[in-house]
């Protein structure tokens, strides 16, 4: 769009031809006041609080409908202006019930901000003010409808945003009503962003009812710690207690939205059975010690265990993927310096032989302009909704999307095509597209595809993929444990290569890249996670495990941590009984916000964060305790005195970056039923689990194993009994041979089928 001069308040100003008034006004620092209008929302020009002076109109114009014209003259601030906006704000405060002083929004309120500018103290209307029943809408977002002002922040946000229209406006003229058209409420994954769109004090955030005014809390900037975005938002505190989440704006990563798992995990941070004061077992009965005494005892257990007797090759270190990278760093460093090489966070795979190996080559904004996507193996608006925002608004600019799943999931798109088919057979599919793209693209083909057969999916996908100018192949966690993972990823990088398409690896979680940059892998001939939970090991370090949640097989991992002469020290969040029944040593550690760290997302932006608040009672930062481990160890070269000396020191390392081999092998002839199991979204990982509002969500209490009627009649099982513990749902929406498990419970896999 062509540059065009225009003058605001006298003053000149460049614009572009079709831009709306109300963008170059806040790009020049006029202010214009505004309640409907809203950056990342389509413009509904209605509450007209916008109005503005244009020379030659008749009327006022609404600044945020209103595209700006080469020589346009514009006047905010003279008579015309102030009176018409005088005159609707006085409109809007008809049936506002200036209930102020009760009101959560008071301090943050745009209503009580403009009204304060444009407000007048004395009302035309005299009549009784109309009363707005609330609607329950679940358990995180609290309504007051009476104070709700009709801007349809919240509507537009539920159908462009959410891709959900669950609000909506009912009734006409006084008798207008914004409420949920469900009686189930409010469901998206992404609702919370309705309490940050809503001008007023009509919905705001159910857990933070009456806790506080804004104005008594600190807002520190950080970084959600529970997906592969790493969104950022703010920590609002008072004295030293995370009270909310809002979220920051950053268009690279998270725009301004944040999911409801980013928004309302903090909750966990308070629950019971955090643990608080360091404990050591001495002959079978817990004891809550010092921090001087238990570390003492710590290290007289390693030396005692483990170092005494030269055995650093039967100690472990495990870490779970919520680890920072400097705290991941620290806990290799100390292994190292004590001569043990058996490392891993790669916790729930059950054969580390067969593993994805992909490399994420496109950025989150990226995602957004693509035009064809193929998604094979993930439930990605639950798993990953900031990812699939992205990859909805590619959908509304005209992209196609297909998917290769196990099960059919709701989508807040609509698909070109739901493809469902059995775990063992998405390998063979993917080699059928590679198949058909080399035919296409008169190549000769290698021996492993000589008798693949090219199906009707199989060549749709792959026509789409040689169509596309701008595609993306993403694999998401329900690959994982597929006995063909390997294979899958490397035929998705030979199909991406072949059809310059991008790859999206989301079968990875939280902080993986940065465990796999440090190289908390095995060193040297060191063992994996599965080798050392079937050796006979003298002792584990184990940063924040909890293995009920963590591991597919809980018997097998308590076997291993729990005979009497291995020394386990566990660092953990949150009381567990398994924790207490195999552990010597518990020390308690910071959680989310209450720690400095660093964690890295998928587009590999490094991204660092300081603790918003101190951890509870005797509670401290893992890293710290890690570093003083290793001053009793007598290690070398711990002397940090905050964390960032310890990513300057990092930064410093040569990184572990893994490829794919390029190898395929796969059978294509998986006989039984694979399982697929996942933690439940709001459960994957401890401090979500102990989030109790989000536990009450729809989406928290999601505990089913899928099957159709085929697979249920193989097991044996009909609707309601446990398969694996977890209740049997039959639905005709699962592929043969697959049972898709998704609980919020602990479970062994071990048994299965
Ligand atoms: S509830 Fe809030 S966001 Fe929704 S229409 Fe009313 S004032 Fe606007
Ligand atoms: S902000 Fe322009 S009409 Fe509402």
């Amino acid at each position: 769009m062509a540059d065009i001069e225009m003058e605001i308040d006298g003053k000149v100003v460049s614009a572009k031809v079709g831009e709306m008034l109300i963008k170059v006004t806040d790009r020049e620092g006029v202010s214009v006041p505004r309640f409907c209008y809203h950056k990342k929302l389509s413009v509904a020009a209605s509450c007209r609080m916008c109005l503005v002076d244009v020379e030659g109109a008749p009327k006022p114009q609404p600044a945020c409908s209103t595209p700006v014209a080469q020589g346009m003259k514009v006047h905010t601030q003279n008579d015309k202006a102030k009176a018409s906006q005088k005159a609707v704000m006085e409109f809007l405060l008809i049936n506002h019930p200036l209930d102020c002083p009760i009101c959560d929004q008071g301090g943050e309120c745009e209503l009580q901000d403009v009204a304060v500018e444009y407000g007048s103290d004395v009302s035309h209307f005299s009549e009784g003010k109309r009363i707005v029943s609330d609607s329950d809408i679940g358990a995180l977002i609290q309504t007051d409808m009476t104070r709700c002002i009709h801007c349809t922040r919240c509507v537009r946000f539920g159908l462009e945003i959410a891709g959900m229209m669950e609000m909506g406006g009912t009734g006409r003229g006084e008798h207008l009503k914004i409420e949920p058209f469900l009686r189930e409420g409010i469901q998206s994954e992404l609702s919370g962003n309705m309490i940050d769109v809503c001008p007023v004090g009509a919905l705001t955030s159910k857990p933070f009812r009456y806790e506080l005014r804004s104005w008594q809390m600190n807002s520190i900037p950080s970084i959600a710690r529970h997906d592969l975005v790493g969104s950022n938002l703010f920590v609002q505190t008072y004295k030293g207690k995370v009270k909310r989440i809002a979220s920051a704006d950053n268009d690279w990563i998270n725009e301004t939205w944040i999911s409801d798992r980013d928004r309302f995990s903090y909750e966990g941070l308070t629950h019971k059975n955090r643990l608080l004061k360091p404990q050591i077992k001495v002959q079978g009965q817990w004891k809550q010690v010092s921090w001087k005494v238990a570390l003492d005892y710590a290290v007289k257990g390693l030396n005692s265990h483990v170092l005494k007797h030269k055995k650093a090759n039967q100690l472990g270190g495990l870490v779970s993927s919520t680890a920072t990278m400097e705290e991941l760093y620290l806990l290799k460093k100390i292994l190292t310096e004590v001569g043990c090489d058996n490392i891993d966070h790669r916790l729930n795979i059950k054969n580390l032989d067969n593993i994805i190996t992909l490399d994420s080559n496109i950025k989150l904004d990226a995602l957004e302009k693509i035009d064809y996507a193929l998604i094979v193996g993930a439930n990605i608006r639950l798993e990953q909704p900031m990812i699939n925002h992205r990859l909805r608004k590619a959908t509304k600019k005209g992209a196609d999307i297909d998917v290769l799943n196990v099960m059919e999931f709701d989508f807040n798109y609509p698909l070109n095509a739901e493809n469902i088919t059995a775990p063992n057979k998405i390998a063979s599919t993917l080699a059928g597209v590679l198949k058909s793209i080399m035919t296409n693209n008169v190549q000769e083909l290698p021996n492993y595809l000589a008798t693949i057969e090219v199906d009707e999916v199989a060549n749709n996908i792959a026509v789409k993929l040689l169509n596309s100018s701008s595609s993306v192949i993403i694999l998401g966690e329900h690959i994982i444990n597929n006995e063909d993972a390997s294979a899958i990823a490397n035929l998705a990088t030979i199909i991406a290569q072949s059809t310059n398409s991008k790859t999206l690896n989301l079968s990875i979680t939280a902080n993986t890249i940065a465990a796999n940059l440090v190289g908390f892998v095995p060193q040297n001939s060191g063992m994996d996670v599965n080798t050392m939970l079937a050796s006979e090991m003298r002792g584990f370090i184990l940063l924040d495990i909890y293995p009920q949640h963590d591991f597919h097989h809980l018997e097998t991992v308590v076997k291993a941590f729990t005979p009497d002469d291995t020394f386990v020290i566990s660092l953990n969040s949150f009381k567990d009984d398994i924790i207490t029944g195999y552990s010597d040593v518990i020390l308690p550690i910071a959680s989310v916000y209450e720690t400095s760290g660093t964690q890295f997302n998928v587009n590999n932006d490094m991204q660092s964060y300081t603790a918003a608040v101190k951890a509870p009672d005797e509670v401290k930062p893992a890293w710290k305790i890690l570093k003083v481990m290793a001053d009793l160890l007598e290690l070398p070269g711990f002397h940090y005195a905050d964390s960032t000396q310890v990513l300057a020191e990092i930064s410093h390392q040569p990184h572990t970056k893994h490829t794919h081999d390029g190898h395929i092998n796969f059978t294509n002839k998986h006989n039984g039923i694979g399982v697929i199991w996942q933690n439940s979204p709001y459960s994957i990982d401890a401090v979500l689990r102990h989030s109790s509002t989000l536990q009450k969500t729809k989406i928290g209490q999601m505990n089913s194993a899928c099957m159709n009627q085929a697979s249920a009649e193989i097991l044996g099982l009909s609707n309601n009994d446990k398969y694996l513990g977890v209740p049997v749902v039959i639905t005709d929406t699962v592929a043969d041979d697959c049972v898709f498990i998704n609980t919020n419970h602990a479970i062994n896999i071990q048994e299965q089928a």
